[in-house]
């Protein structure tokens, strides 16, 4: 009798679920943008939630100012307000925390960004979350070690960032603004060396941006030389066949209609596409640097290899095409998604990449 009833809510449950898998899910997104985009974005999620972004200290990083970067938004017609960090290189804690006050908010930050020889890394996060995600800070820290500045921001819709609907032309538009203001605020005789860093959803981002910059500019009133590289971390070839091979995606992949009513309106969607592919066969003299781990569960290793093939491909016939460079996390080693910052190699594999850029004639 118990043993019967037991079975019989087990039945239920696995019917319910059942019912969840084959219609619910799939009618939820094939008749509503708002899941799919809360899918793409996912900055629903927020965690760790209630930061004081104002005080970088309490969030766990150090030597790090907190600014706003304000512009008018032409993709959604507001004007628009980006939560901005900038973390100094270790290199320069001695000189800010022991010799001078460098931890109140003013411009006196920006005078050292202006003096600085050390490299500039613009790091374009990915989906969910904000700046202060614990994997991000322990990104930054691995940039602090290697000497590096870093300017990381919140898209639109991010963090403390003005609350409005993220598109991929909102946040290639934020990404343009960071650019515009860092390069605004470096020297411009023998500027740095600025890497545009995108990680998972973030690669598409930079890579958008890279390919369209002069599209871009225009756009904003500015003129802007493109960056020294890009370094994808985890990317994938285009956003469908990322959705495709998403983990969530294997729940309801079985079904005859999957393709219909999943994979075809990510398809057809006009607020982002981020294919990724198509953007760096337009950049062949772009310095890259491709990063990615064979035991990568979110953005399997194969779209990687994909995107690094048809990018190697458009370079073949360009006779001043740049160097790009896929560097392979073996499995095994328990890097995954978003944990490359724990690899030993990874300071070697971005200090190997910057000698060989640094050898192109200016
Ligand atoms: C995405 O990539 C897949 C596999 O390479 C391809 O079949 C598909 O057409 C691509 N989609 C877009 C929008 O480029």
């Amino acid at each position: 009798m118990v043993i019967g009833t037991i079975l019989m809510a087990g039945a239920s449950v696995t019917a319910s679920l059942l019912v969840v898998q084959v219609a619910v899910i799939p009618l939820l997104f094939k008749y509503s943008k708002a899941v799919q985009r809360k899918m793409v974005f996912s900055n629903c999620i927020n965690y760790p939630r209630n930061l004081d972004y104002d005080n970088p200290s309490s969030c766990n990083v150090v030597g790090g100012r907190n600014f706003k970067i304000e512009f008018e938004s032409t993709v959604d017609d507001c004007p628009i307000k980006l939560g901005v960090w900038h973390i100094v290189p270790c290199s320069m804690f001695r000189d800010v925390f022991v010799i001078r006050d460098y931890t109140r908010v003013d411009e006196r930050q920006h005078e050292e960004l202006k003096r600085t020889r050390n490299t500039v890394v613009l790091y374009c996060h990915g989906n969910s979350n904000h700046r202060a995600s614990p994997h991000r800070l322990q990104m930054y820290k691995v940039f602090q070690e290697l000497n590096f500045h870093v300017i990381t921001f919140d898209y639109r819709g991010y963090g403390d960032s003005t609350r409005v609907r993220p598109t991929e032309r909102g946040v290639v538009e934020d990404a343009l603004q960071v650019y515009a203001w860092l390069l605004d605020s470096l020297t411009t005789v023998n500027r740095p060396k600025v890497l545009l860093w995108g990680h998972s959803l973030g690669t598409a981002v930079v890579s958008n941006m890279a390919a369209h910059l002069p599209e871009l500019c225009k756009c904003a009133g500015k003129r802007l030389p493109p960056p020294d590289a890009l370094i994808l971390e985890a990317p994938f070839n285009n956003l469908t066949e990322e959705i495709e091979r998403h983990p969530f995606s294997k729940l309801v992949s079985w079904l005859p209609y999957y393709k219909d009513t999943f994979v075809k309106p990510f398809s057809a969607s006009s607020e982002y596409a981020f294919t990724t592919d198509q953007y760096l066969s337009k950049v062949p003299t772009m310095p890259i640097l491709m990063l990615h781990s064979r035991g990568d569960k979110i953005v399997p290793y194969d779209l990687a290899a994909k995107l690094h093939e048809t990018v190697l491909h458009s370079r073949l016939s360009v006779p001043d095409a740049a160097p790009l460079v896929f560097h392979t996390f073996e499995k095994g080693n328990g890097l995954g998604h978003n944990n490359l910052c724990e690899s030993a190699e990874l300071k070697t594999v971005v200090s190997d990449f910057l000698d060989l850029i640094k050898k192109k004639p200016e």
